[in-house]
């Protein structure tokens, strides 16, 4: 469960990083599901960065019987969104974020309500929150933030690679005035960060894989209209503290 301080420091930064939520035992067995052929490998696709190198990225909207379901439906995880966004919430989707090592391209400055407002959410009230697998360093490409940012409102977007990037212009008088940070975050972490906090990520430059699995909420009073968006909006039945765990023995078989 969060603390009351970190609680503060979400509310006024944006985000923030919780280590440990998940053991390495969980990481482990969650790492093997990356690769093992199945839900992380069937929707797997590129998205280039404006360099037109591409970053893998894995996406789905149910909370499936499995591992990654585990931790979508996780009590560590929508406990602490319930707190943050002060209601309940449901399950917007989850992804799988794959740099390969030297080749795994970047992410361009964003907010991901820059994509979700045109998915019909009128507000902003939706939370990501990205679990390291890997150790997350600057080297091999970790999330970085402009702490504040999800104050400003929401900034108009446009393409850049196959991805949406935020206007570079107003991106680089909020880094002038706000700063910037990058959120190097050890296996396990968990950053729980605002639909409207700019973030952005370099090119894996080192020799390893960069993985994380993010999970995102939208806020059950925040459903957009004209049925549009991502996940069914119910209620999530969140699941036993062991479940991760318990997906082990479906991987060594
Ligand atoms: C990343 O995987 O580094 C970027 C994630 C995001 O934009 O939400
Ligand atoms: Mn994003």
């Amino acid at each position: 469960m969060l603390t009351f301080d970190q609680i503060q420091a979400y509310d006024s930064n944006g985000y923030v990083l919780v280590p440990d939520v998940f053991a390495p035992q969980e990481v482990e067995v969650l790492l093997a599901n990356v690769t093992k052929e199945g839900r992380a490998t069937k929707h797997q696709f590129n998205m280039a960065d404006a360099a037109g190198r591409a970053s893998k990225l894995s996406l789905w909207s149910d909370i499936g019987d499995d591992v990654f379901g585990a931790v979508s439906a996780s009590p560590r995880i929508v406990n602490n969104v319930r707190m943050l966004l002060r209601e309940d919430v449901y399950h917007w989707h989850s992804k799988v974020m794959l740099k390969e090592p030297r080749i795994g391209g970047a992410w361009e400055w964003h907010q991901d309500y820059g994509y979700w407002y045109g998915d019909g959410c009128l507000y902003p009230r939706l939370i990501s929150c990205m679990i390291a697998l890997d150790p997350a360093t600057k080297e091999n490409g970790c999330l970085k933030v402009v702490p504040g940012s999800h104050l400003l409102g929401r900034f108009d977007h446009g393409r850049v690679g196959q991805q949406a990037g935020a206007d570079q212009e107003r991106v680089n008088a909020a880094i002038e005035r706000l700063g910037m940070k990058y959120c190097e975050a050890p296996a396990g972490s968990a950053l729980f960060f605002h639909g409207n906090t700019f973030h952005a990520s370099e090119a894996n430059l080192s020799n390893k894989p960069r993985r994380a699995y993010i999970c995102c909420y939208n806020a059950l009073s925040n459903v957009p209209y004209g049925g549009k968006g991502h996940g069914r909006p119910v209620p999530i039945v969140t699941t036993p503290d062991d479940a991760i765990l318990r997906y082990a023995e479906s991987v060594v078989a």
